[in-house]
């Protein structure tokens, strides 16, 4: 697999710096959720090879507007991103699918002697595999230097010493809690040197009908994201979770700005997790916490950035500002 990569694409090279053990981790994420008083589970274990394409279908729903407004800001404002970004590092975190970065690529491309590298930075080595091979057959001159890691972690690994545009598609950001978002900003901030620019997407508050229709789509496709959980930790901790016995749950909590994801279990029932030694009992109706989806107003996107030391230098938006890609800088001291 390897040589064939090299010999495909001799500009794509892959760095592995994932040393966490993921059963570790799932084992004590788990174990920690299930026996706190509001059960949950971490949103990030909904993207196995499964979850990831039902992702990628939720992405196509008509009533999931996120990805579509995205890539329409990102149509419009490519070039303008782009500027002054002719040559340097491209940092992609949690690269996912290919296809937001290529607009910005193709729009740097425009510009005469753009020389770009690629930087990808994802826990997925699949997706970045795929995602890469597809980049390189697209743009031939481009070097790839990917790195399958943690962003929240591993991002001091990356290479210094060029001009750096960190970009988080997709309001990513939002499924972290209020402080955890500032700390993983702020992780971006301390790495960034005074040109440095970072893109970042925010999906914005608007009338919650159209956030419960996007988190409640009419084929089920959320439904089944949701549910594919419990299959991930049935898969690897030997757990008996019955994803029929659940029911999805999304709704917009206005108060605290978010979208929040629940399975609600249909009847009581004793679920057992054998790889950590836990029988878990749930009453009928009780739920599991398994995302938050942070909405942003103009003002709660500059209050959390100023926390992480960071200023908004452009601000790009669709007409009905119903997301936005803020372009921010570090604040000078
Ligand atoms: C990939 C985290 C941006 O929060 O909208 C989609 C994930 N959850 N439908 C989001 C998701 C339910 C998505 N993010």
């Amino acid at each position: 697999m390897m040589l064939r990569q090299r010999r495909t694409h001799p500009k794509v090279e892959l760095h592995n710096h994932l040393t966490a053990d993921f059963h570790a981790s799932l084992a004590h994420d788990v174990r920690e959720g299930m026996t706190a008083e509001q059960k949950r589970l971490p949103s990030k274990y909904f993207y196995d090879a499964h979850g990831s394409r039902l992702f990628d279908r939720i992405c196509t729903l008509p009533e999931y507007y996120l990805t579509r407004t995205e890539m329409k800001i990102l149509g419009d404002h490519a070039p303008a991103i782009m500027q002054s970004f002719a040559r340097g590092d491209l940092v992609e975190m949690g690269s996912g699918s290919h296809k937001k970065i290529c607009r910005l690529l193709k729009a740097a491309n425009g510009t005469a002697g753009a020389t770009l590298r690629y930087i990808p930075v994802d826990v997925s080595r699949d997706a970045l595999l795929a995602a890469s091979r597809e980049l390189a057959r697209l743009f031939p001159h481009l070097c790839i230097k990917g790195y399958v890691a943690d962003f929240t972690a591993h991002l001091h690994l990356i290479p210094q010493g060029s001009k750096r545009l960190f970009v988080l598609f997709g309001s990513t950001i939002g499924n972290f809690p209020g402080p955890e978002a500032v700390r993983l900003l702020r992780n971006v901030r301390t790495i960034m040197a005074p040109d440095d620019r970072f893109l970042l997407g925010l999906d914005m508050a608007k009338p919650p009908h159209h956030l419960n229709a996007a988190y409640n789509d009419s084929q089920g496709v959320t439904s089944a994201f949701n549910k594919n959980i419990l299959a991930v930790i049935n898969r690897h901790l030997h757990a008996d979770f019955d994803p029929a016995q659940f029911d999805h749950v999304a709704f917009y909590h206005e108060e605290k700005e978010q979208v929040e994801m629940h399975l609600r279990a249909r009847e009581a029932m004793t679920v057992r997790i054998a790889d950590i030694d836990l029988a878990i009992d749930l009453e009928e109706g009780e739920t599991i916490h398994t995302e938050i989806s942070r909405k942003f107003t103009p003002e709660s996107a500059r209050m959390m950035c100023a926390q992480a030391g960071l200023d908004i230098s452009r601000w790009f938006s669709d007409p009905r500002r119903w997301f936005s890609l803020v372009e921010l800088a570090p604040r000078r001291a």
